[in-house]
């Protein structure tokens, strides 16, 4: 099937309470593995490209890759979304180029360093809002800057994030300020922060209250029950694929992630989009050095990428078992883009704030 759009896949996983991994690619072999745990799950699915993703695979050859997989998977709906666009123009030429979400992610500055103003935060997302729901296509916004509660740090593995020490404020989105952000700026769903940062690197011991705050997801979720929330920095940095890595070769230090239990207690609390990179990097690269260190005279590429596609896809069926979203792809019938623009323009898709407090 043609790709939907994200909000219409929120709104089906909360009526119907799962939650949906949006997975970054950069490749064919990614998306392949994917869509082949999607298929044998009857699960739906969230493609997402970062700018860097963009820059090393190009527009064209991205956006043709995803359609490709959504004719060679039919039955499996997709979303393509731009993952932390840092301006209007990387959010409205992906959705040129075929992209049916885009994030505009405004807690930061342009330069995806500098902690931005709450009133940039609102003015820019709501600009992105305005010009993505004319054409159908869905927005997150975020607010609150992602980075650790142990050390007011983002992390740099990605190139981009918040330089210098964030103080716990800026760490934890406000409950009341997310109320005022969703119905300023009508996102479609809202990215909060909660202690998650990207990369391997999140937690020097396994997380607990005081440095991964599931109760900040709780009380946003109480002031904005009918709200989609996404977790950024969700890989759960399996020990296992850390020793496997470490066992060929790699030099990886001991590291904690997101508990896939506690993502689940997150989907129970109105987290609808689950952003995982980390794990299926880790996912490859380990099945690379395992086969380059197994077999040091292999040199066929399709060597290493087939154990890595496995062991891809394996991961990927873990957390659309464990998220709840096996079994949801049948039930979903296309809404087109132009049918979402229509109903963004009659007010039907805004955000329910006055209704949730009222109930
Ligand atoms: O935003 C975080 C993702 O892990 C993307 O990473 O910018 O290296 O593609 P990337
Ligand atoms: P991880 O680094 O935890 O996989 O997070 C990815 C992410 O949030 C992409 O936006
Ligand atoms: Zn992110």
């Amino acid at each position: 099937m043609p790709l939907i759009t994200l909000r219409q896949l929120l709104d089906h996983a909360a009526e119907h309470g799962y939650g949906v991994p949006a997975f970054n690619i950069n490749n064919m072999e990614q998306g392949l593995a994917i869509l082949r745990a999607a298929e044998a799950y009857d699960a739906p699915v969230i493609l997402q490209a970062s700018r860097g993703a963009r820059s090393y695979a190009g527009d064209i050859m991205l956006s043709s890759m995803v359609e490709a997989l959504s004719r060679m998977f039919p039955k499996n709906p997709i979303v393509l979304h731009q993952d932390h666009g840092n301006n209007e123009a990387t959010c409205l030429t992906a959705i040129r180029r075929g992209f049916t979400s885009v994030m505009m992610d405004g807690s930061l500055e342009e330069d995806m360093k500098t902690p931005a103003s709450y009133e940039y935060n609102v003015a820019i997302t709501r600009a992105v809002t305005r010009a993505a729901h004319a054409v159908g296509a869905s927005v997150e916004g975020e607010l609150g800057v992602l980075g650790s509660l142990e050390t007011g740090e983002a992390g740099e593995e990605d190139g981009s994030g918040a330089v210098g020490k964030l103080s716990q404020e800026q760490l934890l989105t406000d409950p009341d300020e997310a109320v005022d952000f969703v119905t300023a700026t009508k996102c479609d769903a809202l990215a909060i922060a909660c202690g998650t940062s990207h990369g391997a690197y999140k937690f020097s011991r396994k997380p607990d209250g005081d440095i991964l705050s599931m109760a900040t997801i709780a009380a946003i979720h109480e002031k904005l029950p009918n709200t989609h929330l996404v977790m950024h920095g969700s890989s759960s940095v399996p020990q296992a694929l850390q020793d496997l890595i470490n066992a060929h070769g790699g030099e990886m230090p001991q590291t904690y992630g997101v508990p896939v239990e506690e993502i689940e207690r997150g989907i129970k609390m109105g987290v609808r989009k689950v952003n995982i990179d980390t794990d299926c990097r880790m996912a490859m690269t380990a099945q690379f050095r395992k086969v380059a260190t197994e077999n040091p005279a292999e040199f066929d590429p399709r060597k290493f990428m087939i154990p890595a596609m496995q062991e891809l896809e394996a991961l990927v069926r873990d957390r659309f078992e464990r998220f709840g979203t096996a079994g949801h792809a049948s039930s979903i019938t296309r809404i087109s883009l132009d049918d979402m623009a229509k109903r963004y323009a009659s007010g039907a898709l805004d955000p329910q704030i006055a209704t949730a407090r009222a109930a």
